[in-house]
């Protein structure tokens, strides 16, 4: 169950909002708004954090936002340790891990220690792994500071690393204990980071609310030019639709996969192309579009729900091109993804805007000729 509690009534654009993430004991509450990281003390405490915690983050987040945060936080708990990481999907690896416990060590951390991850994505998934790791797991808070983190990857509890073998191949599932998304801090994102957590909002759209797709459809001059109102509508909208899932298929038996919306062949283009070209953000938003042509192509999808998408997806941004990936590097990227099952291909499936089907089995020569196809055409296959 979820509930959306408002902490600020009369002031719309600036009221904060709170949803629970149920999942009994370990159920923990998302509070989202503007202006959130000078509370991030204050709100912490009341929450029952009564120790200084150790903030895990990046120099360019620290830069732009840490003082905000540190400060909210020294004024309750004293000095604080920060442990930064560096900048970039290349700093989610082992020897960023070591450098996390090393802090933690010298900083003296126990069983009773929190941590803060203070950044995007990447500084979620490897702060939430040292977490679940360190002494058999202590609790974090995700204080995520892009669109992706604050929309997607800050709850749910997938934490992890890369590893030479493949993205995020060792890892573990371990909830935060509170989030707290600040949507103010999104004002300072690079366009194109914007539009890369955009697109996983189309996705939560694309799978479960038609309304969202509206409200995107609607709004998203302002969205892209950062209006509080909108963003703030934006963050909390996904996130109601994701922290219903985890609620109710928190290891992804089966449920929680309509997430996966777009990533099958999304992270495909991302191993195809080293990494380097896409966005992961963008690279889902390909993902979805050739789920989309597929499902079209196997009769499920309307042309008109799939080109509806797909015009939503166009405006966002003019995204890198599958230029130059070939068939068989994509498809060797797409067998070894972990999402495979057994050697079966799974895709999840939008039949109609809103409504998601996860289709097993899926014929692979069919499935491969369609990715050459989709290679070739790209967004003409609409
Ligand atoms: P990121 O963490 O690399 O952040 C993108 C860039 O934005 C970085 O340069 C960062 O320093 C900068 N940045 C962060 N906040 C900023 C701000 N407020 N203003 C200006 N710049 C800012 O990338 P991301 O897109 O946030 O996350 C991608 C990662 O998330 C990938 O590793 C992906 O695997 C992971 N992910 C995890 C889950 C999950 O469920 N755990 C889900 C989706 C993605
Ligand atoms: N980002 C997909 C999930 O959290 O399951």
């Amino acid at each position: 169950m979820i509930r959306a509690r408002n902490l600020n009534r009369g002031r719309r654009a600036s009221a904060h909002k709170t949803l629970t993430v149920s999942l009994g004991k370990f159920s923990y509450p998302i509070h989202i708004g503007e202006n959130l990281l000078p509370q991030a003390g204050s709100r912490l405490a009341r929450l029952g954090f009564d120790t200084a915690p150790i903030v895990i983050t990046n120099p360019t987040v620290f830069k732009l936002h840490g003082w905000k945060l540190c400060k909210s936080l020294q004024a309750v708990y004293g000095p604080i340790s920060v442990i930064h990481i560096g900048d970039g999907e290349r700093y989610k690896d082992q020897r960023s891990l070591n450098k996390i416990y090393d802090g933690l060590f010298h900083a003296r951390a126990d069983r009773k220690s929190w941590l803060v991850a203070f950044g995007g994505g990447v500084v979620g998934d490897i702060a939430g792994f040292a977490a679940a790791t360190y002494m058999r797991g202590i609790r974090y808070v995700g204080v995520p500071t892009t669109l992706l983190a604050q929309v997607d990857s800050s709850v749910g509890g997938k934490v992890g690393i890369n590893v030479p073998q493949g993205k995020n191949l060792i890892g573990s599932f371990h909830q935060p204990s509170a989030v707290l998304a600040d949507t103010g801090v999104l004002k300072s994102l690079p366009a194109r980071e914007l539009a890369a957590g955009l697109f996983e909002v189309i996705k939560c759209g694309a799978i479960r609310s038609t309304a969202m797709i509206g409200y995107l459809e609607k709004h998203l001059s302002q969205i892209l030019s950062c209006q509080s109102e909108a963003l703030q509508h934006i963050v909390l909208e996904s996130l109601r639709i994701k922290a219903g899932i985890v609620a109710r298929d928190e290891k992804e038996k089966h449920l929680r996969m309509v997430l996966n919306f777009g990533h099958t062949v999304g992270h495909a283009i991302e191993a195809a192309t080293h990494f380097k070209r896409f966005k992961h953000g963008e690279a889902v938003a390909w993902g979805m579009l050739a789920a989309l042509g597929y499902s079209m192509e196997l009769g499920l999808t309307p042309r008109e729900e799939a080109v509806r998408l797909a015009s939503l997806i166009d405006r966002v941004e003019k995204m890198p091109s599958l230029k130059g990936i070939e068939l068989s590097e994509l498809w060797d990227a797409l067998i070894r993804d972990k999402k495979f099952r057994a050697g079966d291909i799974q895709l999840v499936l939008v039949p109609k805007l809103g409504v998601t089907r996860i289709r097993d089995c899926i014929r692979r020569q069919h499935f491969k000729a369609y990715l050459k196809h989709f290679l070739r055409r790209g967004k003409r296959i609409f």
